[in-house]
């Protein structure tokens, strides 16, 4: 077995038309946080869930670093992303997944490091479902690097982390890529609710 640089839990799919998954978790989490998100979204997919490697105070992971809440390094988030596709492209290969059929579902520093994925490395997914993204590089996609993607915004409207302004800078930035975005404002804070695990299995669906 080659080596893969993050440590990760990987889950065999048991419904081959399901699309495999990347599951990203937020600030705070782990490899395990989005595992049962993962299987209620997608029930049968193959799930890839890493962990991230940059620890942030009294062993709290996320994806890239943070300078204060909302301020963050474009260079380091560019060292971070790069790792990361190239772990996703690793691990693709190793477990059969094709890329083209995986999808990010990025929960909060999760999803940003899923937009920064699509924004820099388009190659390593298939699409996304983006929870809580906010615009962490504000750089638009190559053209034509996102054709034939399909990428979720799913925002809180009473976000107190995510600027509102954010899911349509976001989308603009992926749609200058070719991707086919979709944002919608769920009724809820930062923290996920029952309605964005019910637009997100609508998204998957195979
Ligand atoms: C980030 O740092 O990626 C965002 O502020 C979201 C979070 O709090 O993790």
């Amino acid at each position: 077995m080659p080596r893969l640089s993050y440590q990760h839990v990987f889950e065999p799919a048991t419904a081959p038309s399901a699309p495999a998954l990347l599951l990203l978790h937020g600030t705070g989490g782990n490899e395990h946080d989005l595992l049962r998100l993962g299987r209620a979204v997608s029930p049968g997919s193959a799930l890839l869930s890493p962990r991230g490697d940059v620890v942030e105070g009294q062993g709290v992971l996320r994806f890239f670093a943070r300078l204060a809440e909302g301020v963050f390094d474009p260079a380091e988030i560019t060292r971070r992303t790069h790792a990361l596709a190239d772990f996703v492209a690793a691990a693709s290969a190793h477990y059969g997944l094709t890329p083209a059929k995986l999808h990010a579902v990025g929960f909060s520093n999760g999803a940003n490091i899923a937009a920064t994925l699509l924004l820099l490395r388009p190659e390593v997914l298939g699409g996304a479902v983006l929870l809580r993204s906010m615009v962490v590089l504000n750089q638009p996609a190559k053209p034509a690097s996102l054709a034939g993607r399909r990428v979720l915004l799913l925002n809180g409207s009473t976000d107190p982390i995510v600027d509102p302004a954010d899911a349509p800078r976001l989308a603009a930035l992926l749609r200058a890529g070719g991707a086919e975005v979709k944002t919608e404002t769920i009724p809820a804070s930062h923290q996920l609710t029952p309605q964005d695990v019910a637009a997100a299995q609508r998204f998957l669906r195979p």
